[in-house]
C-alpha cells in the first residue's frame, strides 16, 4: 500500500506484523531498488520502502537537502506509521542515512543492515568530485551523469545478463528532478563520520558488499566492520555496488538468516 507523509515523503508498505524492516535506497535510485527483497520477506515481516526526498514519487524537493533532513524524513515515517524498533537497511547513500538515523536514536532500532556503503565522511577528493557533479547537473547533464554513474554501479556480468533492468535504472535516474540529485550530492558531501557510532553500538549489524563493487569495495567494508562489536560481514559473488538487486538470491539468504536472530 502506498502512503505519503504530511511532510511529502512517499513510501510503500508491504506485509504485516510487529517486525519491521525499513529499506533506504542509494543514489540515484528510488524504492524500486528493493523490489527483489520484498517477495522474500513479506511473509514474515512488515517492509517499508520510502523514496527519499527528491527521488521517485517524493518530488517535493527544493534541492536544499542535508543528511539530517533525510533522517528527519525517516523519523517522520516511523512516527506516522507507529512502527516500533524496526531494523534499518540501507544501500550506499541509504547506508549513510541508516547509520546517522541509528546514531541519533539507537534505542529506537533493533538492528542495522548495510549494503555497499561506508561510515567515513567524504575525503576532500570525494567532495571535489561531488562539486563537479553538481556543476554537471546544474548545466542540464542529468542523463549523461546518470548513465555514467549507473555504468560504474553495476557489475559487467549484470549489465550483460540483464540489459533491460540496467537500462530501466538509467531511465528512472534520468527522469528525476535535478534538484533531487543535486540535493543528495550536497547532503552526502556534508554528512558526518559515523565510524565511532558503528564501532561503539551494540546493535546487531549485517554488512554486505558485492565482490565487484568498485565504489565501496570489499576491502574498505571489511576494514569498516573490523571493530564492530556485534557485526558480520559478507562478500556476495557476481555483484557490483547494487548487490541486493544484482545477486538477490545470495543477499536474501543472508538477510533472512540475520533477521531470524534479531529480537525485535
Ligand atoms: C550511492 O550509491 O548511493 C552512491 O554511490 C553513494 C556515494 O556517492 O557516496
Amino acid at each position: 500500500m502506498k502512503h505519503t507523509t504530511s511532510t511529502g515523503i512517499t513510501f510503500h508498505e508491504y506485509g504485516q506484523g510487529d517486525k519491521t524492516i525499513l529499506f533506504i535506497h542509494g543514489f540515484i535510485f528510488d524504492s524500486s531498488l528493493w523490489q527483489r527483497q520484498i517477495p522474500a520477506l513479506t511473509g514474515d515481516y512488515k517492509i517499508i520502502v520510502p523514496d527519499l526526498r527528491g527521488f521517485g514519487e517524493s518530488t517535493d524537493c527544493d534541492g536544499m537537502i542535508t543528511m539530517e533532513s533525510y533522517v528527519d524524513d525517516l523519523f517522520e515515517i516511523l512516527k506516522e506509521t507507529g512502527v516500533k524498533k524496526p531494523v534499518l537497511a540501507g544501500l550506499s547513500m541509504g547506508g549513510y542515512a541508516a547509520l546517522r538515523t541509528a546514531e541519533r536514536s539507537p534505542e529506537k532500532f533493533s538492528g542495522l543492515i548495510l549494503f555497499d556503503t561506508r561510515a567515513a565522511a567524504d575525503s576532500d577528493e570525494a567532495k571535489l568530485k561531488r562539486a563537479t557533479g553538481v556543476r554537471i547537473l546544474k548545466q542540464g547533464g542529468l542523463k549523461t551523469y546518470a548513465t555514467a554513474l549507473m555504468d560504474s554501479v553495476f557489475s559487467q556480468g549484470f549489465k550483460e545478463k540483464e540489459p533491460d533492468e540496467f537500462q530501466g535504472f538509467i531511465d528512472r535516474a534520468s527522469e528525476i528532478r535535478p534538484e533531487g540529485a543535486i540535493g543528495a550530492l550536497l547532503a552526502m558531501m556534508g554528512r558526518t563520520n559515523t565510524t565511532s557510532f558503528l564501532e561503539s553500538t551494540t546493535l546487531p549489524v549485517l554488512a554486505i558488499c558485492g565482490e565487484f563493487d568498485t565504489l565501496t569495495p570489499p576491502t574498505e567494508m571489511l576494514q569498516m566492520m573490523s571493530n564492530v562489536k556485534n557485526g558480520e560481514f559478507h562478500i556476495v559473488p557476481d555483484a557490483g555496488h547494487a548487490a541486493p538487486f544484482e545477486n538477490f538470491t545470495e543477499c536474501n539468504k543472508l538477510l533472512t538468516n540475520f533477521l531470524r536472530k534479531i529480537s525485535f
